[in-house]
């Protein structure tokens, strides 16, 4: 019978290993006391898509390999074996008695630095690696490592305003809105800052921080719709008979379309447009007037809303004082000298201009 001896030493080192590895796995120390094995750094840090390397130290001399695995920490999986490099000790580089023990190519990279010291590359750091935990022991004696956790850096690629969808934002005034800054997969997690331009887009200088969840006035904002108000003296005389022709004032509102209705107070009669129009005066136009002006704010998402503000005047129609009344009297008496006497008296009504 033949017996292939590379086969058989390769079994039962294999064998010795998986036994290693149980021992690991099942977290019982394995350690020599007087030497030890490093695996640093301490706390391994990378960037997405780039190389991250681990090295295994041993201050044992006399080491044949180095063993790595590592765990899943997030799924909290057992510890797999990821690869076992030996020394070639002749011809100074790595050997791997089995082919299985050799780390997957597509992924790691290693080098056999010194007998006492390799390293391993993870060739592209990804996203999931930031759950790798890693422990590397050396052969023999076999002393494992204190355990490392890989951390992952994801730079922001990516910032989007995911709210509003719009360049131009239009909403109503002293109503809320909020703004949504997306900022795609990054480890750590970014922190959003907001700026207000300060209504000068394109010079940064004075943009002013905003703290985040900050609440901003509409005042601040560009395209904040408000109502438009009237503006009314209080008191407009006019002489009866004179046509009156008064147009009412406003400060436009955003948008500055406007409409314009009037009504008075003691017939609810009504006129529309800004200018409020009496061809001829009589007294019983005296009144109080008001002004209404009305805007429609239509935000971006299409809501209307209608802003309005409202203003009175009282209207004084002034008249002359005339005569309303002439009464005649006569009266007759005799005299003594049977002198006959009229007299006429005038009475004389005043009315007085209200
Ligand atoms: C790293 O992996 C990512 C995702 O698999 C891939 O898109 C990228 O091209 C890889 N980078 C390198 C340098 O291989
Ligand atoms: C290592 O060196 C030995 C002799 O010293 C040689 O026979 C063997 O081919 C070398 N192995 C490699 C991988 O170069
Ligand atoms: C680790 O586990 C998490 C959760 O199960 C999974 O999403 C991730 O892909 C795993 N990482 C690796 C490198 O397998
Ligand atoms: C690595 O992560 C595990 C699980 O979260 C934790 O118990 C351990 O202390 C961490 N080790 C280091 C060196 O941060
Ligand atoms: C908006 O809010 C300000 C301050 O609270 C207030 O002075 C103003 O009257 C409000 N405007 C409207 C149209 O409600
Ligand atoms: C006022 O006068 C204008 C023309 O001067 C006329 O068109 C209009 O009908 C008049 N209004 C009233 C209420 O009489
Ligand atoms: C708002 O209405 C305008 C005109 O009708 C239309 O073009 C636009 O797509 C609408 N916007 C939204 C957000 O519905």
């Amino acid at each position: 019978m033949h017996i292939d001896i590379r086969c058989l030493f390769t079994y039962i080192m294999y064998a010795i290993h998986t036994f290693v590895d149980i021992l690991i796995c099942l977290g019982l120390p394995l350690g020599i006391s007087g030497q030890h094995t490093v695996l640093s750094p301490v706390d391994p840090v990378g960037w997405e898509g780039e190389p991250l390397t681990l090295t295994c130290e041993s201050s044992a001399e006399d080491v044949v390999g180095f063993g790595w695995n590592s765990r899943n920490r997030s799924d909290s999986s057992w510890f797999h074996l990821v690869a076992i490099i030996y020394n070639d000790v002749a011809n100074l580089t790595c050997a791997f008695p089995a082919a299985e023990w050799a780390p997957n190519a597509a992924l790691f990279d290693y080098n056999c630095i010194l007998r006492t010291k390799h390293s391993l590359t993870l060739k592209n750091l990804t996203f999931d690696n930031r759950w790798d935990e890693w422990v590397c022991r050396s052969y023999s004696p076999t002393i494992e490592s204190s355990h490392v956790n890989v951390s992952v850096l994801v730079p922001v690629k990516l910032v989007n305003i995911e709210q509003p969808t719009v360049d131009t934002l239009r909403i109503i005034e002293n109503s809320s809105y909020t703004f949504v800054c997306m900022v795609m997969r990054s480890l750590p997690a970014a922190s959003v800052l907001w700026y207000h331009d300060n209504k000068t887009p394109g010079l940064p200088a004075d943009d002013v921080t905003l703290t985040s969840r900050a609440l901003v006035t509409t005042e601040e904002i560009l395209n904040a719709d408000n109502g438009p108000q009237v503006e009314l003296i209080p008191l407009f005389n006019i002489p009866e008979g004179n046509e009156l022709s008064y147009k009412c004032g406003y400060i436009p509102g955003n948008p500055s379309e406007a409409t314009f209705s009037w009504s008075r107070t003691s017939d609810d009669k009504h006129w529309n447009g800004q200018t409020l129009i009496i061809n001829s005066t009589h007294r019983s136009d005296d009144d109080i007037y008001t002004c209404k002006v009305s805007n429609l704010m239509t935000t971006s998402e299409n809501e209307t809303q209608i802003g309005s503000d409202i203003k009175t005047m009282r209207v004084n129609v002034q008249y002359r004082s005339d005569i309303s009344r002439l009464q005649t009297k006569s009266s007759k008496y005799v005299s003594d000298a049977y002198d006959e006497v009229s007299t006429m008296e005038a009475f004389r009504y005043e009315t007085l201009g209200k």
